[in-house]
C-alpha cells in the first residue's frame, strides 16, 4: 500500500486536506511548502493521481 510521502513522514491524506485548506492545485505549491515530495520525489506519480482524483490510497506501481 502507498499511502504516504515516506521521506516527509506525512500520509496522502493529510496532504490532501491540506491542500483542500490552502487552495493548492500543483505539486509545486505543496513542494515549496515544504510539505512533500520535496526529497527522493518518488511519491510525485501518486500525489499527482490524488491531485487529479482526490485517491489518497494506493497499490505500488499504480501510478507513475
Ligand atoms: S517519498 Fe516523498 S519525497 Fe521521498
Amino acid at each position: 500500500m502507498v499511502d504516504r510521502c515516506i521521506c516527509s513522514d506525512i500520509l496522502f491524506s493529510d496532504v490532501k486536506s491540506i491542500g483542500e485548506e490552502r487552495g493548492y492545485t500543483g505539486i509545486e505549491e505543496f513542494q515549496e511548502a515544504e510539505i512533500c515530495a520535496v526529497h527522493c520525489e518518488l511519491c510525485r506519480p501518486y500525489l499527482e493521481k490524488m491531485l487529479e482524483t482526490g485517491q489518497t490510497r494506493f497499490s505500488p506501481g499504480e501510478a507513475g
